[in-house]
C-alpha cells in the first residue's frame, strides 16, 4: 500500500473522492486507474548464501501459485520486484527501504534470515506495508512487537524445536544438548526446545554455539561424547545443516541427533546417508497424504525442476494468504479493513494441511515427528497437535 499523502490529503480519501467522481460522470479516474495498474509485489529473499535455496524455493512457490490463479490475484496482474537480501541482518533496514520507498511495493514478501526479519520490521511498521514473513521465525514480530500489517505463513523459532522437545520429554529423555548458530533462530529454538523437555521432566544441559554463517564445527563436535547427555538437539538449515549432519555422522558420535526440522529440509539430497535415522519436528513432512499436498508437489517440481519443501509450502501459502485477502477487497488495497480481516480469518488449504492465523497473525498448526528414511522426511507421528505459539505480548485480538 502506498502510504504518499497529496497535499494533506491522504492518498486514500483522495481515492474515495475520485471514484465518487467516476460513479457520476462514468469518467474512469484515480480508483479505476489505480486498480488497473499491477499490484506490486516485493520478494526481499535470500538468494546467495547458505540460505540461498530457501529464497529460491520461495520465489518458485509464489510463482507457481500465481500460475494457478491464471496470472492475477483479486483481479489485479502482479509485477515482482525481487531483491537479494543475502541474509545480511546489517543491510536489512536499507534493503526493505529501497523496496518499500524507491520501488514503492503494495505488498513486501520476505524474508528467510530472523535478524534480516528485524530490518524489514522496523522499516514496515513505520511504513504500514502489507508484510507476509515466509520464513523468518523470529518470535518477537508476532509477540511484542506484532503489527496490523505484518503476518506469516512459516512458523516462530519456538514452535518446531517445542515439538521436538515435548517428543523427547515425553519419552523420559532426562539430560540433551542444543548446538545452533548464535543469534534468533538459534537461540529461541533452543528455549523452545528446552521448555518443551522440561515439561516432562528433561532438561537442556549445554548450549553449543558459533556465528551465523560459520560452518567450523569440529571444536564443538569436539564436546559432545563428554556431555554426559543422551541426545544432542540442533537448529542448522540450508547449506550449513548439509555440512553439519555431514560432519556428525563423520565424526562417528554415538549421541544421536535430532533437532526442529530445518536440519534435514531440503538437504537430503546432499547429506545422503549421513542423514539416516535423524528425527525432527516440524510442520510439514515430504509424504503427507492429502490432495492438496500431492498435487502442489507436483506443481511444483514442474515449475523448479526440483522437490517440494517446507520453504516452497510456506512461500505457497504466503501467496494464498495475499489472494484470499486480494479476492475480498477485489484487488483494492485500498480497503484496509477488508483486507486485513479476511487475511486474519483465512482458513488456508495448505500442503501441511489446513491452517489458520492466531490472533497474533502467525500461523497455529501439526508439529510433525518425522524420520529420514530412504532419503525422505517420513512422517511417523504429531509431536505437537495445532500449536500456537504463546503470542506474548501481542495485542492485537
Ligand atoms: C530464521 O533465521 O528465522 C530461520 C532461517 C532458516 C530456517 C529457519 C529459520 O530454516
Amino acid at each position: 500500500m502506498t502510504r504518499g499523502r497529496f497535499g494533506g490529503i491522504s492518498r486514500r480519501r483522495m481515492l474515495q473522492g475520485t471514484a465518487a467522481l467516476a460513479a457520476s460522470t462514468g469518467v474512469p479516474t484515480g480508483w479505476a486507474i489505480a486498480q488497473a495498474k499491477p499490484l506490486k509485489v516485493g520478494l526481499m529473499l535470500p538468494y546467495s548464501g547458505t540460505f540461498a535455496k530457501l529464497g529460491e524455493n520461495i520465489t518458485f512457490a509464489v510463482e507457481t501459485l500465481l500460475a494457478e490463479k491464471g496470472g492475477k490475484l483479486g483481479g489485479r496482474e502482479i509485477q515482482f520486484v525481487k531483491l537479494d537480501d543475502e541474509s545480511k541482518p546489517e543491510n536489512g533496514p536499507q534493503n526493505a527501504d529501497r523496496l518499500v520507498k524507491r520501488d514503492q511495493v503494495d505488498v513486501l514478501i520476505g524474508t528467510v534470515h530472523s535478524g534480516v526479519q528485524m530490518g524489514i520490521h522496523k522499516v514496515v511498521k513505520e511504513s504500514g506495508t502489507l508484510t507476509i514473513i515466509p520464513n523468518a521465525g523470529n518470535n518477537v514480530v508476532t509477540r511484542a512487537e506484532c503489527a496490523k500489517n505484518v503476518f506469516r505463513t512459516s512458523f516462530t523459532n519456538w514452535q518446531p524445536a517445542h515439538g521436538m522437545g515435548l517428543e523427547l520429554g515425553r519419552r523420559g529423555i532426562k539430560k540433551a544438548a542444543w548446538v545452533t548458530w548464535d543469534y534468533a533462530a538459534g537461540q529461541e529454538s533452543g528455549e523452545g526446545f528446552k521448555q518443551g523437555l522440561e515439561k516432562h521432566g528433561g532438561q537442556l544441559v549445554q548450549l553449543l554455539t558459533l556465528k551465523f554463517p560459520e560452518t567450523n564445527f569440529q571444536p564443538l563436535l569436539a564436546q559432545i561424547p563428554n556431555l554426559g547427555v543422551e541426545v544432542v538437539g540442533s537448529f542448522f538449515a540450508g547449506g550449513g545443516a548439509v555440512q553439519f549432519v555431514k560432519e556428525y555422522a563423520a565424526a562417528g558420535i554415538k549421541v544421536p541427533l535430532c533437532g526442529s526440522g530445518f536440519l534435514t529440509e531440503g538437504t537430503l539430497g546432499a547429506q545422503g546417508d549421513a542423514a539416516n535415522g535423524i528425527e525432527t519436528a516440524l510442520h510439514y513432512g515430504d509424504g503427507l497424504d492429502n490432495p492438496k499436498n500431492l498435487a502442489f508437489r507436483k506443481a511444483f517440481k514442474d515449475k523448479a525442476g526440483r522437490d517440494a519443501d517446507v520453504y516452497a509450502v510456506q512461500g505457497y501459502d504466503a501467496a494464498q494468504l495475499l489472494a484470499i485477502g486480494l479476492e475480498a477487497v477485489k484487488g483494492n488495497m485500498d480497503d484496509e479493513a477488508g483486507l486485513y480481516k479476511a487475511m486474519r480469518a483465512a482458513k488456508i488449504d495448505s500442503p501441511r494441511g489446513s491452517i489458520s492465523m492466531a490472533p497474533s497473525q502467525n500461523v497455529t498448526q501439526n508439529i510433525y515427528l518425522r524420520k529420514v528414511q530412504g532419503g525422505e522426511n517420513k512422517v511417523v507421528g504429531v509431536a505437537a497437535e495445532n500449536l500456537a505459539d504463546p503470542g506474548t505480548g501481542c495485542t492485537l485480538a
